[in-house]
């Protein structure tokens, strides 16, 4: 049996970090609102002249240290991405011409917050089929640039990042299974509709949500999706000894962990300080609690996510 295993993670921030008391001079909010509703402190803001490309490339070189892997071992790159640096060529492509990458398939998927799952369910069946040996999957996201910086029932919610991960094959788990959803029913519930025309955005060109609507579905997403994963791989709730949802609120990452019985100490968080990176979020989660030594060898890590479309799904990984 082949199974795809972890070898190595990464991820970046940008520089600028916009606090909520900076926000509370750009909108009618508040800290204490923002911090109760939604968990967040602060999230970071790309530069000008960064790219998406470029927050995947700073975190993909320190997968790669990580796992001490060459840009000539990789033979298929993944990024999960809502904010491509282009329309078109995909931002894998723009990914593998900066690490020095010659030769292998390159593309993006776009299932927004569940980007990063999507891509790796993706890269592990590769894997799993034979048809690759090592995989850079990647979510990297500049939602600052889609954002309407004066509507502050959104501007206040997401930020800027990229995390990155490398997957090789081995005989042994490695990823124990994958979980891919999606209802499309949803599609105008967490969206932005623009759509270029002519060299021109054609709509609005900036993210609206039914927030209500999106914390409810979260919240029951990200509860089936767990007894879905572990039911398959005949485990109990409590072999979970790392939950790392999608950061989107906190609220609604309490919610599922209560109803799930899973204590908080179990579930990394990150939304405070980075808000909401969609994509990147899991892999930026993912890469601080190994860095911190708190993934160790051997531990059952479960990754979910639920975003736009809607998309939600989930990866199990036997560390
Ligand atoms: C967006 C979200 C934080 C709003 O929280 P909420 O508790 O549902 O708040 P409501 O939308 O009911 O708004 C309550 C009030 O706060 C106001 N408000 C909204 N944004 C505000 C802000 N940034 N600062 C201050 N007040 C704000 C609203 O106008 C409303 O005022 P009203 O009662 O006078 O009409 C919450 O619904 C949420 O997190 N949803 C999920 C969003 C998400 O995760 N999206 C990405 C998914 S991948």
């Amino acid at each position: 049996m082949m199974y795809s295993k972890v070898i190595g993670t990464g991820s970046y921030l940008p520089e600028k970090v916009l606090t909520n008391h900076d926000l509370e001079n750009m909108v009618d909010t508040s800290d204490s609102w923002i911090r109760s509703r939604t968990g967040i402190e602060q999230r970071h803001i790309a530069a000008d002249n960064e790219m998406a490309s470029d927050l995947a490339l700073n975190a993909c070189r320190k997968a790669m240290k990580a796992a001490d892997v060459s840009a000539d071992e990789i033979n298929l790159i993944i990024v999960a991405t809502t904010t491509p640096d282009m329309t078109f060529p995909s931002t894998a492509c723009i990914l593998q011409y900066k690490l020095g990458i010659k030769d292998c398939p390159a593309f993006d998927v776009q299932a927004v917050c569940s980007g990063f799952i999507y891509a790796l369910a993706t890269a592990d069946m590769f894997i799993r089929a034979g048809r690759c040996r090592t995989a850079l999957v990647v979510g990297t996201e500049i939602y600052s640039r889609i954002l309407d910086w004066t509507d502050r029932s959104t501007c206040v919610l997401f930020g800027d990042g990229a995390g990155a991960m490398l997957i090789t094959q081995s005989d042994q788990p490695g990823i124990l299974s994958n979980h891919l959803h999606a209802d499309g029913s949803y599609y105008n519930t967490l969206s932005l509709s623009g759509n270029i025309c002519s060299g021109k955005i054609k709509g609005n060109p900036y993210v609206s949500m039914e927030g209500n609507t999106v914390f409810k579905f979260a919240v029951k997403v990200m509860e089936e999706i767990v007894h879905e994963t572990v039911a398959e791989n005949n485990l109990q709730i409590s072999d979970i000894d790392w939950l790392i949802p999608h950061q989107a609120n906190i609220r609604i990452i309490q919610s599922t962990a209560k109803k799930l019985g899973i204590p908080m100490e179990k579930v990394v968080t990150t939304i405070d300080k980075h808000g909401n990176t969609s994509a990147a979020s899991i892999p930026l989660a993912l890469d601080l609690a190994l860095r911190d030594g708190r993934i160790r060898p051997g531990q059952h890590v479960l990754l979910e996510g639920v975003g736009g479309g809607f998309t939600w799904g989930a990866v199990l990984i036997r560390w």
